[in-house]
């Protein structure tokens, strides 16, 4: 990420200081520049490295706590103070404020809570409104109706994301009863969804990697549960906190979603940044997009972060024409994927992800570019593969892929 939030940190006590420095090292969004335990020398050390943050333990002495963020105030305008204390008393929360604190902390220092402070502090200073610019990329994948591609989606486009060596991507199987995330990547996983979820509370960001299963590719992957009664273990609350200890780890969240639109799958609908919704030119996924888009729509800015992923386009002819499918959805095809049984079956069975087995494949080229506009928001290129696509133009008819050779 190219947004880093450098920062400082004074904390008289060692133990405090580590335990903060630990949940700081290894999250994407910071680099520590500095640490100091003494306050009385941290206004220097402020004043050479010039960090976008200073984090203050006010616990050991508030009152030269506060005298030194007074100072800081007058001398470091642009170095935003975060105050850390166990001590939530509104008195010292406005003492605090006062001194020029921008955001105020409470021990036991909760990682959610931090990457929250910390993606305010940068939506300020980088101007990305609300944080979404320089945090974690969330994508979920949710799908029409069984069968329809969305973990094939899900493990390729993670695949593909985790390949630039500028990203750090997580997969999170959702599908907690029959997920295959793990079978699509060859792996077999130590730890599932279900032990994060469990040990959450004591988790650091260095044992969260350690507990993820890493894919040749790059791509991290935690997998659905082993066993069915593991399932009611993890309840929206755990997830959630889950989701905001990935989201200070990695650049990229993939969610492969489960069909059943559960309370954990509306809380990583909720969590994402771009929803793709997975569909086929056939009358049931048709009609249950409609359906879904009229239920997202009742849930506060989820149908605007929808976009419409239409898969297989080509397979028989008996598939309802795009140009038919989107007046009946009445949502822009955000991007198409060409039918490719052959290869998707081939990948599917040894394991291996489309962009180590056919790089040059259509479909793959399809999915690279996919990845490319959702993290670089291209909008104007899926409006021409909409029209090209239609027309029997554009890499559809280049690859040849235009029609089926090998339905299902
Ligand atoms: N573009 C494609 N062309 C041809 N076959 C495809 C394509 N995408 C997916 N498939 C095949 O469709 C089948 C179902 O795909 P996948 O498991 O990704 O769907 P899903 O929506 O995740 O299913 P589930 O509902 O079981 O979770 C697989 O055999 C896969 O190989
Ligand atoms: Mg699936």
């Amino acid at each position: 990420m190219s947004n880093v939030l450098r920062l400082a940190i004074v904390d008289p006590s060692d133990a405090s200081r580590n335990a903060i420095k630990n949940m700081l090292m290894g999250m994407e969004v910071v680099w520590l520049e500095a640490e100091c335990s003494r306050y009385e020398f941290f206004a220097d050390v402020v004043a050479q490295t010039k960090p976008d943050i200073g984090v203050v333990a006010i616990d050991s002495n508030a009152d030269k706590a506060l005298k030194l963020m007074e100072e800081l105030r007058d001398t470091a305008p642009e170095c935003n103070i975060l105050v850390i204390s166990g001590n939530s008393d509104g008195q010292v929360i406005l003492r605090a404020m006062r001194a020029g604190a921008k955001e105020f902390l409470t021990q036991p220092l909760r990682v959610e809570d931090l990457v929250a402070a910390l993606d305010r502090i940068g939506a300020v200073k980088f101007g990305t409104g609300q944080g979404g610019g320089r945090s974690s990329q969330v994508i979920a994948i949710a799908g029409t109706t069984g069968g329809v591609g969305t973990t094939s989606v899900a493990v390729n486009l993670g695949c593909i994301l985790a390949q630039q060596k500028q990203n750090s991507v997580v997969l999170l199987d959702l599908d907690l009863s029959l997920g295959d995330a793990d079978v699509f990547l060859d792996t077999i996983p130590d730890y599932t969804i279900v032990d994060v979820a469990q040990n959450i509370g004591r988790l650091d960001i260095q044992l969260l990697k350690k507990s993820l299963t890493k894919h040749t590719s790059g791509l991290y992957l935690l997998p659905r549960p082993v066993q069915l009664q593991d399932i009611p273990l993890i309840n929206p609350e755990d997830f959630i906190r889950v989701l905001g200890l990935f989201k200070a780890t990695f650049s990229h969240l993939v969610l492969d979603l489960s069909k059943s639109y559960s309370p954990l799958d509306l809380a990583a609908l909720k969590a994402a940044k771009d929803v793709l919704l997975v569909t086929q030119l056939d009358l049931p996924c048709l009609r249950n997009v409609v359906r879904l888009l009229m239920s997202m729509g009742e849930i506060e800015g989820l149908k605007e972060k929808v976009k419409i992923v239409v898969n297989r386009v080509g397979l028989d002819a008996g598939q309802i024409s795009l140009k038919r499918a989107q007046e009946t959805m009445g949502k822009e095809i955000f991007w198409q994927l060409p039918n490719d049984y052959k290869t998707m079956v081939e990948i599917r069975n040894n394991g291996v992800p489309l962009i180590e087995h056919s790089p040059r494949a259509g479909i793959t080229q399809a999915l690279i570019t996919l990845a490319d506009m959702l993290t670089k928001d291209k909008d104007d290129a899926s409006r021409e593969q909409g029209s090209t696509a239609e027309k029997g133009a554009g890499w559809f008819k280049f690859l040849g892929m235009g029609k089926s050779k090998s339905g299902k």
